[in-house]
Formats: structure tokens, sequence, C-alpha cells
């Protein structure tokens, strides 16, 4: 057993070597400070490198390999003990043209105005350690499922960063159907070594849609109490938030009308974080074509058929009619005539379609069906289709030629057989014409 034990120990110093030797190199965009009016010319950004390192011994004479064309002072060496910008998906492979996003601001801590995150700013708090260099650095994973912000601190006039605030989302863009239950991801890491943690935190989640925003919820982690809840059915795991800070919002039932973007913010006494990440709503229609069966109808004539497409979400919608023949051919008969959407009282929309089949050239018999293609998911509904013919068709003729072949031949035989009896009727008429000669 010690050896197995042994093996686990190696298996996880390896695993831990090399996810401390993943952490990357982060290319990101430094974005200056307007000063004055914001018409001075040159670039407001700089190219710039984040080293970044679980451990700040780590960082060793790592400047040396920058390349050429970055300003040394847009170094910088972050220590990130919970290795969250260590995550592969801010990894690329070497080579590769898809790169993480990557964008760095200027941070100047401030006790916050948000009536919600006011307690946690306690006065006694020591200056000191605020006055320093503060960045907030947002990245987008190469893959762009995975959105992160994260404050760094460096003593002033250093370019050793720590990071003091991370906050992580995974699931930039969410896609659900009608009434499924919901997570939007959100998570926060906040470094226990600083002044600023362990005094207590808040949460809020907004919304925004179409330049339409609300709060959807919002929670004092200092005093444990959900202060605003906005929306019915959305909610925090609390036991998560304060174990793990999983500040994850749940809805309980997707709606329609909880499509749009979701931020996400975590709050430390002059500190804030936020990030972003969009719902999608998706259902696709249920189809109906009435009437079904069709009425029995003669070649030649026009049959109306409706389709209605109902409890669909987002509006676009492409429905058009197909017909399928008995020879197996598929034949796209255009859109028909198209309603104008309706809204229901759910937020889902309903339209329909009018066909006009015009059917002289169909054939005998098919299939008629009226397809919807959504984001949802394409959903087809068909009802079969049997003419009555008036004037014939090939396979008719043939039967009739069948049937007259059939009908000589039985004239021939009885015409046969009456000539037969004709001729026992001749010897009668002999027999009759002896008798009368007797
Ligand atoms: C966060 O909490 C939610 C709800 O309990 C859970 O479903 C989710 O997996 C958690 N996320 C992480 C990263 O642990
Ligand atoms: C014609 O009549 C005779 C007797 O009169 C009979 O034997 C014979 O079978 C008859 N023939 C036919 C074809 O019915």
């Amino acid at each position: 057993p010690s050896t197995c034990f042994n093996i686990f120990h190696l298996v996880f110093l390896c695993f831990s070597l090399f996810s401390h030797g993943s952490c990357p190199v982060l290319e990101c965009w430094f974005m200056k400070e307007k000063v004055g009016g914001g018409l001075s010319g040159g670039p407001n950004q700089d190219k710039s490198l984040l080293y970044v390192h679980k451990h700040a011994d780590s960082h060793r004479a790592e400047s040396h390999d920058a390349p050429l064309e970055v300003n040394p002072d847009r170094l910088y060496f972050v220590t990130d003990p919970a290795a969250t910008l260590c995550h592969r998906s801010l990894n690329p492979r070497r080579g590769s043209s898809n790169k993480p996003m990557c964008e760095i601001n200027p941070l100047h801590p401030q006790p916050s105005t948000l009536e919600l995150a006011v307690p946690l700013t306690e006065p006694a708090l020591s200056p000191i350690y605020l006055h320093a260099d503060w960045l907030s650095t947002a990245l987008q994973s190469f893959d762009k499922t995975m959105s992160i912000s994260a404050i760094t601190r460096a003593p002033t006039g250093t370019k050793e960063h720590d990071v003091i605030l991370t906050l992580t989302t995974k699931t930039v863009l969410v896609q659900s159907r009608l009434g499924a239950p919901v997570l939007l991801d959100c998570s926060f890491w906040a470094n226990p070594s600083s002044p600023l943690t362990g005094t207590g935190f808040a949460v809020e989640w907004r919304y925004q849609f179409r330049g339409d925003g609300r709060l959807v919820l919002a929670y004092d982690g200092k005093s444990d109490r959900l202060s605003h809840t906005g929306e019915e059915g959305a909610t925090l795991d609390f036991e998560a938030l304060h174990g793990r800070g999983n500040a994850s919002l749940i809805l309980q039932e997707a709606k329609v009308h909880h499509s749009g973007i979701y931020i996400c913010s975590v709050y430390l006494p002059y500190l804030q974080a936020q990030v972003a990440m969009e719902l999608q709503v998706v259902e696709p229609p249920s189809l109906s074509i009435h009437p079904s069966p069709l009425p029995l109808t003669a070649q030649g004539q026009t049959i109306n058929i409706q389709c209605e497409a109902s409890g669909f979400a987002p509006l676009s919608l492409d429905l058009h009619w197909e017909f399928k023949g008995a020879d197996g051919k598929t034949k796209v008969l255009g859109s028909g005539s198209l309603s104008s959407h309706r809204q229901l009282w759910d937020g889902t929309y309903t339209q329909s379609s009018r066909l006009e089949l015009d059917t002289a050239d169909l054939g005998r018999a098919g299939e008629v069906a009226c397809v919807g293609v959504h984001p949802g998911g394409t959903r087809r509904v068909s009802v079969e289709i049997n003419l009555i013919g008036n004037s014939p068709s090939i396979e008719d003729s043939m039967a009739m030629v069948g049937v007259a072949l059939v009908l000589y031949g039985l004239i021939k035989l009885v015409s046969w057989s009456f000539s037969g009896s004709g001729n026992n009727k001749t010897s009668d008429e002999k027999q009759l014409k002896r008798l009368n000669l007797t």
C-alpha cells in the first residue's frame, strides 16, 4: 500500500508541476487612460504581456525573453495562487490563430456608492493598502466559452502584481428550452491574504435587453440577506456561495422574457468585478395541418391547406411546404401565404401559412408536408393526399386494354357456346323435320 500511495503522490506531484507549468503568458491590450479632452494623438492602447504564475518565486528573469515590440513598462508579473488565469482555455496551442482576448485597464479603488455594497466599506481600512498600482483585466478564452475578470495589485512602482479578486463565468452563451431550469455560471475567488477580504462581500445580478435593464437579484453576504429579488424563481445556492464563491444564478424555469444579457457583479470593499453572459431561450414550433386528413379531391382541383406553427421563440422561423410524390421525389412548393406573427401570453409566437395547392400535375397520391426551420430545430408535419382521377393515366390505359382483352375473350366464348347450342338447335330442327316427315 505504501508504494501505491507513493505512486499517487508522484502522479499528484507531476500533475501539479504540469498545471504549474501551464500558466500562460497573456498578450493583452493595455488601455491608456484618456488625459484631457481625449483628442490627443497617438494610439490609446499598448501591447503588453502578463506573465502568470501560481507562486511569486516563479518569476525569474522572464523579461529577458520578451519580444522587442513590447514596451518593458508593459510587462507584468502576476501571482495567481488560485490559478484562475492558468486555465487551459487561456493557453492555446502554439501557432493557433485563436487567441484569448485580453484587455487591461488601470483601476482606482473607491468606496462603492451602491447601496448594497456601502456597508462593506469600513472607515478603518488602511488607505496605504489601497494606495498602490491596481489593474483590472478582462479575459475571454480562445474558444469563447469562458470569461474572466481579474483585479490585481502591485506595490506602487513595481510590476509584481498579486491577484486580489477574480470572477469567472463558464457560460458565456447559454441556450435553454422553454421551461427548463437554467444555471448562469459565475464564481469568484478573493485572495485571503488581502485585508479587503474577510469583511464581507456582495453579489448583484443585472439583466439587460435592448437597452432595457433591471436588477434581478442582490445579495448582501455580510448580513446574509437577499436585499432584492426582482425575478420570480431566481435564486442563488447560498451554501455554495459562501463555501466556494459560487455565485451562479439559478432560474427555476426558463421563460421567453429571460432571454438577454446577464451581468454578475461581485463587490469587495472598494473593489468590484463583473462578467457578462447571454441567455437565449429557444423553443422550436409545434406544427399542425388543417384539414387533416384531407378531403377526397378530384385531380385538377385546388385544395386549401393551412399550417399553424405555435409556441416558438425567438421570432425567426422559415415556414414552407413540400410535396413528396409516390415516386419518392420531393418538390418544394414555397412558403404559401404567411400570416403575421402573434405573441401569446407566455411570450411565444404563432404564425400560419395557407397553401393553395393546384393538384393538376401532382400524380395520383403523395404527401404534403409543412416544414418549419427554426434556431431551436426543424419541425415537419405531413398529410396524405389521394386524388380521384378523371383523365386516364398510363396505368389506367393499361388496365383498360386488359379489361378490353378479357371482355373480348368472354364475348368470343359466349358466341362460341351460342353457336354450339345452335348446332343442337339445328339438329332439333332436323328432328322436327323428321317428325313432320313422319
Ligand atoms: C455552482 O452551484 C450550482 C448550484 O448548486 C451548481 O449547479 C454548479 O455546478 C456550481 N458550479 C461550480 C463551478 O461548482
Ligand atoms: C347436342 O345434342 C345432342 C343430342 O341431341 C347431344 O348429344 C350433344 O351433346 C349436344 N351438343 C352440344 C354441344 O351441346
